[in-house]
């Protein structure tokens, strides 16, 4: 899809159809409503006056101007309701565009002038949000469908601002076309077969995106975990034929040099170094506590966590943010085999710690505190873990919902703060000390489950057995990386959940490390 931008007329714009937002119980005869109802010789008014559309949020219109009947150049309009003007912000912008997108292909429309409104205080952000929502929307699960498959697609689109800059806007649009690419590259990977994401495929998509973007990469294999002594992360490996593959990539800025303390900035105004951690199971089948057949094949998806950190260090690798950035993914399958590990042996973990394996289906824990472990050896003085990690997450916050948790409640409220601007939303639950007694073992120091009681929290407290004495925060995606129905603005499948926030998150702690002057200034 070809990306362009105006700042000019929009009656001038030379495309198929145009995309309006409409407030809610906004009319026709008030600002920028009057223009176009005059440009399209009282369509407006007529649409409003028949209340088909009220501006609610969700709600389309879709209308042809008949030859003759005005003077836009485009002959289709599609008026999108977008709720109270008061509560536009970057996240409605962008599931304004989404759903824009989604129906006008559905009505073979190939080329789309989208109007940003009320964006004259942000055009930049705008139109980054609108060309992020369109990309995301357009992506469709179908990779392997060979017949009746959408062959629709938007060819160019227009992101239209009166009176903005068209630099701005073309800044704008650049960095809301690598978010978006990068939130579909996530997607992409979370929605492969496990035969076609193996930790080895996995690993080589990640040393791509390092020598496309420039990022330092370095895969640990088998050897190598043995030797750091990994026996946690080797031990979920041990039931597969496949080799595990604990993949690291480092962003450094141009000429960083470190700053006082040698150290980039981290949330919360500290030096140090942030780092991603991501749950890489390429496929999860329980291993020997193997896990019921029905919809088990979903747990494709188990690697998703890795997958947003490979989105957001590819996205991070072109957006330059002014830190250093970390991202480590253990990446391995799980599966039930004469090798594999059984409930009730026992596991040395990287820092130390022996572990007491009572269910092999709460693997995505053992990868991570070696992960972690690893993490901070590279230096990471702050981690941000993500990981579809406990079942129990869609219990308690079902699909709308990532469950957080973590050690640094200042890092907690940033991640939610960032998560909040872009639409993403998430919830804290507890980690109080007492957990932690669910999780003691009567043979090694802990155990890798905690009974049925706040099965999220106690697979919290087991890593935070490992993130102990840093900056933590654990993201719980289980329930929120995949959506089981469409959404106007989205396909089923994957959601990318979490790319657009972590991003957001380094955008903020860049902007406020630099006196909250932008981080363009
Ligand atoms: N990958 C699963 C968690 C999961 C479940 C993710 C459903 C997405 C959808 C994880 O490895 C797991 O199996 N967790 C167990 C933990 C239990 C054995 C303590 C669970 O949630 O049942
Ligand atoms: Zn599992
Ligand atoms: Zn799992």
């Amino acid at each position: 899809m070809d990306i362009q931008v105006s700042t000019g007329r929009v009656g001038d714009a030379d495309v198929q159809a145009l995309v309006v937002a409409v407030f809610k119980d906004e009319q026709a005869h008030e600002g920028f409503l009057q223009e176009l109802d005059a440009a399209t010789g009282g369509l407006i008014k007529s649409v409003i006056e028949s209340e088909e559309l009220k501006g609610k949020e969700g709600e389309t219109v879709y209308v042809h101007l008949g030859e003759g009947r005005g003077d836009l150049k485009a002959k289709r309009l599609l008026l999108v309701g977008v709720g109270e003007r008061d509560g536009y912000g970057a996240a409605q912008v962008s599931q304004m565009a989404g759903t824009a997108a989604r129906a006008l292909r559905a009505r073979s429309v190939k080329t789309v002038g989208l109007i940003t409104r009320g964006a004259e205080a942000d055009a930049e952000r705008s139109a980054a949000v609108a060309v992020e929502g369109v990309l995301m929307a357009l992506f469709e699960p179908d990779k392997y469908r060979t017949s009746e498959k959408e062959e629709r697609t938007i060819e160019r689109l227009v992101i239209m601002t009166q009176g903005a800059s068209e630099d701005v806007l073309r800044r704008g649009a650049e960095r809301g076309r690598i978010i978006g690419e990068s939130v579909n590259f996530t997607r992409d990977l979370a929605n492969e077969p496990g035969a076609y994401m193996t930790p080895t495929i996995m690993a080589e998509r990640a040393r791509a995106i390092a020598s496309e973007f420039g990022l330092e990469v370095d895969v640990l294999d088998q050897a190598r975990m043995e030797g750091e002594g990994m026996g946690s992360l080797l031990s979920v490996a041990r039931g597969s034929e496949e080799p595990p593959a604990l993949i690291v990539l480092k962003y450094t800025p141009e000429g960083f040099t470190g700053g006082a303390d040698g150290g980039g900035k981290v949330v919360g105004g500290g030096e140090g170094l942030l780092a991603f951690v991501g749950k890489g199971v390429t496929f999860d089948s329980g291993g020997i506590s193997i896990k019921p057949g029905e919809n088990m094949e979903l747990m494709k998806y188990d690697m998703t966590g890795g997958a947003t950190v490979l989105g957001v260090m590819r996205a991070v690798a072109q957006l330059k943010p002014p830190m250093p950035l970390l991202g480590v993914v253990p990446a391995t399958e799980n599966l039930p085999s004469g090798k594999a590990t059984k409930p009730g042996d026992v596991v040395r973990a990287m820092s130390g710690k022996t572990i007491e394996v009572i269910n092999t289906d709460a693997e995505g824990r053992l990868i991570l505190a070696d992960a972690i472990a690893y993490a901070r050896k590279l230096g990471a003085t702050q981690i941000v873990d993500l990981a579809t990690l406990t079942g129990a997450v869609s219990i308690a916050l079902g699909d709308v919902n990532t469950g957080i948790l973590g050690t640094d409640q200042e890092l907690i409220d940033e991640v939610i703060a960032a998560g909040r601007e872009v639409g993403e939303k998430l919830w804290q639950l507890p980690l109080d000390k007492e957990y932690t007694r669910q999780i003691k073992s009567d043979i090694a120091d802990i155990k890798n489950v905690g009974g049925r009681k706040a099965g999220t929290i106690t697979a919290a407290a087991f890593l935070k057995e490992f993130a102990d004495g840093i900056s933590w925060a654990h993201l719980d995606i289980a329930g929120t990386a995949w959506g089981d129905d469409a959404k106007p603005y989205r396909s089923k499948g994957p959601t990318g959940v979490a790319v657009r926030t972590l991003l957001n998150l380094i955008e903020r702690t860049a902007r406020a490390s630099s006196g909250g002057k932008g981080e363009k200034s």
